[in-house]
């Protein structure tokens, strides 16, 4: 069984999205939060998933003693130094951009919108010291159209994290590459995103 570690601070959709995902399938699922009582926790605590409040500073003596085939990081609101990302081993972030664009914001939906973009979308990376900046594994787009507000696209985005990170989660756990295809053929598609509306 193949084991999987989630880290975030704060809501934990996304968590919540892949927990869902892999609810039937051979993956162990850890919830780690640095914030005590963040919802993420909560969420997990309802679905029955192993969660821990993880304090910051602990996360190097944590990641030492507790191995994982992957850790996903999905909300994480803190940087992560060369020592600890060395024990933790792969991470992998989910950003929501079309990185490099809006690079280390935590803001970056509204930043996009207020940028007036036309296309933005979702980025799946590796993590490394650099933040936001280590090589891509899946990106995929959504279109901003000149009648769309804020509130829509917004979802948009949310929604198509909720379906990516999944796949791209059990893409890496496989060793295998993301195609865009996996999208539709893992049947994960509401063809609710702008990005594969045909
Ligand atoms: C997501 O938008 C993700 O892209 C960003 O932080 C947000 C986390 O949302 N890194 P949630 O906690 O998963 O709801």
């Amino acid at each position: 069984m193949k084991k999987l570690a989630i880290l975030g601070s704060g809501n934990g959709s996304n968590f919540e999205a892949i927990a869902e995902y892999f609810s039937e399938k051979n993956v162990e699922i850890t919830c780690l939060s640095n914030v005590k009582d963040a919802y993420i926790l909560k969420r997990a605590e309802k679905a029955g998933i192993k969660h821990e409040f993880l304090p910051f500073k602990e996360n190097f003596e944590y990641f030492k003693e507790n191995k994982s085939d992957l850790i996903v990081l999905a909300g994480y609101m803190r940087i992560l130094s060369e020592d600890v990302l060395n024990e933790m081993g792969k991470v992998i972030n989910i950003h929501p951009s079309l990185l490099p664009a809006f690079k280390g914001s935590t803001n970056a939906i509204l930043d996009a919108f207020l940028a007036g973009v036309k296309v933005s979308g979702v980025t799946v990376h590796w993590v490394t010291t650099d933040v936001d900046g280590g090589k891509i594994i899946a990106q995929y787009p959504v279109f901003i159209t000149s009648d769309m507000h804020f509130d829509e696209f917004e979802q948009e985005i949310h929604s198509l994290e909720h379906r990516l990170y999944p796949i791209v989660i059990e893409k890496v756990l496989e060793d295998k590459v993301f195609e865009f295809s996996d999208l539709l053929s893992k049947g994960n598609c509401s063809k609710g995103c702008s990005g594969c509306k045909k």
